[in-house]
């Protein structure tokens, strides 16, 4: 036998090692096969595909192996015989992502769900709201916004860019679904604590869409979209993986002209109504967009970023007040020092002034209970050249200070608000001058993600010898303070606010998203928060109740809408729950 293989391979002279292994049958049959895959034969090119095929990949009909109408849809065969029910794949999904050994794996394997198997999807998101949540939304979706270049998954939402300038009009009209209600847009050019992501922030616009899902929104209604102009990120534009332009931001009116045509295409494929969600955009852009829209006729419009964090925020302070011991107690009493003036805390501090205003307190006066404090100190008058427009308005009457501590020694105020993506700039320093001049000092360190965080809330209980009220910007584990005291604290989020907010928009046909329409969710969430609640420190539902929390909302926010309906404020909680579950295609919503 060797010595047959030997001569044999002396016969072949200079013939090559591979070329030897292809002659055999085996090799020759592999060949074929090869062939086939890379060049298919022009007849069967032209042979439609048996209807199955398209059905395994249609997340609408595909739901493993609870798969309905087999026969119909040609999936006889395709799947492996024995049909299961909803029940059997929801246990399915969770023992996947039980095996999920990082938060960025479970985030791809739910992602990876939502594109193969919608109503599996839908319906563990409604089910395990609060175990979900945090893989597709912060604090997991900003790795996955710094990681988005690795993910091999079909990307999910509408993708504009530059590029597209004067056909916006094709790629709008080339989304699958109808009936959208809601088109979350994003730049990339400030997520969440995070800085400049480019085309990577379509994670969060995908992410905010996931939790209005998961409040009761059907998910055809909700466009996902991800303007792509550019980045100004040298670590993305270096990075061959990057899936966005290469290129700068663009600065110039092209900037404007791709966002006002994308404006005009959604509204007119479909409807005026659409809510336009502007969605983690530097600010910059951001008060100067929210202001072009808010003032065009007819735009329905908010930017979660100002308007929904200045709602979760002021309720969380409606709501802390609540919590005061002794005469304290009242929400026109207390002096908000915001730390951070950026999207965030300016949004807080004109809707703090507002819930002043309308509690009787003059304007001029409700202003001077602000501070603000930036990456420069306290927002002073004597910095006015410097300061931005949306700044200029809370500017106060006092001496420069750059030290946040010594400020707070100055000002006093009663509750110290974190939203300026510095970590741990709430030293214990801070935490004890808080503590000096309060009994229950009101401290919420709201940056995200975790890592951002002004301060953890351990921190907070220990340097404020178990007195602060505090809450933070993502979930924080409990913290044990004491053998006979457990710290539950509450967890600042905007996913409390939008949701409801747009499903009150859509039922009552608004025409504008008014600041009156966030400050009462802001007092409805503050409402439902009970002394069950109070009793562990914190100030907001749990986030297992953010899709009951919104129906409640939605109703108080609805009913403020149309002072003449004569529709009550339970009339308006049975028109949101009969929204959501005619709108519930999947079956969702019986999970909960
Ligand atoms: P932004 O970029 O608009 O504002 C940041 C502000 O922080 C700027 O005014 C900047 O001057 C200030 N700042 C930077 N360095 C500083 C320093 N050393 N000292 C004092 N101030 C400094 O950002 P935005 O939208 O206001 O968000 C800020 C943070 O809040 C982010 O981490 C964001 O993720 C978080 N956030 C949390 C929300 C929640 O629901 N928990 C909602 C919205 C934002």
């Amino acid at each position: 036998m060797l010595a047959a293989l030997a001569a044999s391979g002396a016969a072949l002279g200079n013939v090559s090692k591979v070329d030897v292994a292809l002659a055999t049958p085996l090799r020759a049959s592999m060949r074929a096969t090869d062939r086939a895959g890379t060049a298919t034969p022009a007849s069967s090119a032209r042979a439609p595909r048996p209807p199955g095929y398209a059905a395994m990949r249609d997340a609408n009909v595909y739901h493993g192996a609870a798969t309905m109408d087999r026969e119909n849809r040609g999936l006889d065969g395709l799947l492996p015989s024995r049909a299961v029910n909803d029940e059997v794949e929801l246990a399915r999904a969770r023992a996947a992502l039980g095996q999920c050994e990082s938060a960025f794996a479970s985030y791809k394997q739910l992602v990876s769900l939502q594109t193969t198997d919608k109503r599996t999807f839908y319906q563990l998101l409604r089910a395990d709201t609060a175990d979900v949540l945090p893989y597709v939304y912060t604090p997991t979706v900003g790795e996955a916004c710094l990681r988005f270049g690795t993910l091999v998954q079909r990307p999910h939402g509408l993708w504009v860019s530059l590029n597209d300038a004067g056909s916006v009009r094709r790629l709008v009209r080339n989304w699958p679904e109808r009936d959208v209600k809601i088109a979350v847009i994003t730049d990339g050019e400030r997520i969440l604590g995070l800085g400049d992501q480019g085309a990577n922030g379509m994670g969060i616009s995908a992410g905010k869409s996931m939790v209005y899902a998961a409040c009761g929104v059907p998910p055809s209604a909700l466009l996902p979209i991800q303007l792509d102009v550019g980045t100004n990120n040298e670590t993305l534009l270096d990075d061959p993986l990057y899936i966005g332009l290469k290129q700068k931001r663009e600065r110039s009116e092209a900037y404007d002209a791709l966002l006002d045509e994308l404006i005009v295409e959604i509204r007119d494929y479909f409807g005026p109504n659409t809510i336009i969600h502007f969605e983690d955009f530097a600010p910059r852009n951001a008060f100067r967009l929210l202001q072009k829209y808010y003032s065009a006729p007819d735009v329905v419009t908010y930017n979660d970023d100002i308007q929904g964090t200045a709602a979760v925020t002021v309720s969380g302070l409606l709501a802390s007040v609540r919590a005061l011991k002794g005469t304290n107690n009242d929400l026109t009493r207390q002096r908000v020092l915001f730390f951070g003036a950026g999207q965030a805390n300016i949004g807080a501090a004109e809707l703090f002034v507002k819930a002043l205003v309308n509690r009787g307190v003059d304007e001029a006066e409700a202003k001077r209970r602000v501070w603000l404090f930036d990456s420069k100190g306290l927002v002073v008058r004597s910095r006015a050249s410097e300061l931005s427009d949306a700044k200029l308005p809370f500017a106060q009457d006092a001496p420069k200070e750059t030290d946040l501590a010594s400020a707070i020694e100055h000002i006093k105020p009663t509750a110290l608000v974190g939203a300026s993506a510095v970590p741990g700039a709430f030293t214990q320093k801070v935490v004890r001058a808080m503590s000096r001049s309060n009994d229950q000092p009101i401290i919420f360190a709201l940056s995200n993600p975790t890592s951002k965080a002004e301060c953890s809330a351990e921190d907070a209980y220990r340097w404020s010898d178990g007195r602060a009220i505090f809450a933070s910007g993502t979930r924080s584990a409990p913290v044990e303070y004491s053998p006979t005291k457990t710290f539950a604290p509450g967890f600042a989020n905007n996913a409390f606010i939008f949701p409801p907010i747009a499903i009150a928009t859509i039922l009552t046909g608004a025409k504008q998203v008014t600041p009156d329409m966030f400050l009462t969710a802001a007092e409805a969430l503050a409402d439902s928060v009970g002394d069950d609640l109070f009793r562990v420190g914190a100030v907001y539902p749990p986030v297992e109740r953010v899709a009951s929390s919104a129906v409640a909302v939605a109703a108080a926010v609805a009913s403020s809408v149309d002072d003449s309906s004569t529709d009550t404020l339970d009339r308006w909680r049975e028109l949101v729950r009969a929204y959501i579950i005619d709108n519930d295609l999947f079956d969702s919503a019986s999970r909960l």
